[in-house]
């Protein structure tokens, strides 16, 4: 078992977290104010309060994962920790300035590890003064249903660093995948492109977003369509990955459509804010 550190708690961090504590790991969030870590810990009881109602989880067990998770506010409480995986904004500045922090606080042998989906791991690790032991983790959305994780492989990381970071992810009943240092790794590389252009069909007044989501789901088998899959990511998450793709790779592809940008600017941001390409107030 290992004592994780989550940086972070959206909703890649918390996801990060309840599957970790589930698996029996320790685990720190920490969040920068208390207030959104008790908030995040208020979530957590709720979503395993929802696996004991459907019966996949006992009371005693729900009681032991939330026993191991530790919520603070304070970045020191994860000196404590193994592997800390950061999962905040997806801004390669405040990355860096927080690999700086961990490396100064975290022992020698902690490895440090980034949820990011599209930034360079290398300018992460080479922050610190251990860039062997930095590498990529990521998870999809939501974290506890989704069974795959990239694990990112930047130049400078060490095979030991990749071997741990497998068994903590195959601990925590994921399939890994290891992928380069390279911006979308694998997924995200070939999924954006198609979310981005299902967005152009809409401006195009090609179909309703409906239409297209029924569309996609029917003739591949997706289980949502791109409409409903850019709501659940995040449209400004959705809108940083686009427009990190396409500074890598310069790839009218990647050009993130103007309606996506519009949407965020009016903070239509999906799910999380109530409002995205569908209305989520009314459920
Ligand atoms: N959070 C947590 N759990 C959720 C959830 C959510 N947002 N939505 C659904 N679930 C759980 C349900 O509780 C249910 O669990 P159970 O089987 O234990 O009862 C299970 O998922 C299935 O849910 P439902 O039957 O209600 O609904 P669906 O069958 O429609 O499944 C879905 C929902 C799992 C979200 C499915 O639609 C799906 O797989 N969608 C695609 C998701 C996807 O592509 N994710 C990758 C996004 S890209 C990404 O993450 C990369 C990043 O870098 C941006």
């Amino acid at each position: 078992m290992v004592a994780l550190g989550v940086v972070g708690s959206g909703i890649m961090g918390s996801g990060i977290a309840e599957c970790a504590a589930l698996a029996g790991h320790e685990v720190v969030l920490r969040s920068r104010q208390q207030a959104t870590a008790d908030a995040t810990m208020a979530a957590l009881e709720k979503s395993l309060n929802r696996r004991v109602d459907k019966g996949k989880l006992s009371a005693e067990e729900r009681d032991a994962a939330l026993g191991r998770v530790t919520a603070t506010s304070e970045l020191d409480a994860l000196a404590r920790c193994d592997l800390v995986i950061e999962s905040v904004v997806e801004d390669l500045a405040v990355k860096k300035h927080l690999f700086s922090d961990l490396d100064r606080l975290c022992p020698d042998p902690t490895i440090l590890a980034s949820n990011t989906s599209t930034l360079p791991v290398i300018e992460m690790a080479m922050e610190t003064g251990r860039p062997e032991q930095v590498c990529g983790i990521h998870f999809f959305n939501p974290a506890t249903v989704m069974d795959l994780v990239e694990l990112v492989r930047p130049l400078t990381v060490s095979d030991g660093t990749m071997s741990t970071a497998r068994a903590f992810v195959e601990s925590c009943g994921k399939r890994a995948v290891e992928v380069a240092d390279r911006a979308g790794f694998v997924v995200n590389a070939l999924l954006f492109p198609y979310l981005n252009n299902a967005i152009r069909l809409l401006e195009l007044g090609v179909a309703s977003k409906e239409d297209i989501d029924t569309a996609m789901q029917g003739a591949c088998g997706f289980p949502m369509g791109p409409f409903a899959l850019l709501d659940l990511v995040g449209l400004d998450t959705s809108l940083a990955i686009l427009e990190a793709l396409y500074h890598e790779y310069r790839d009218p592809n990647y050009a993130p459509a103007p309606l996506l940008r519009r949407m965020v600017s009016a903070e239509q941001l999906g799910r999380k804010s109530g409002r995205g390409f569908y209305d989520y107030h009314r459920h």
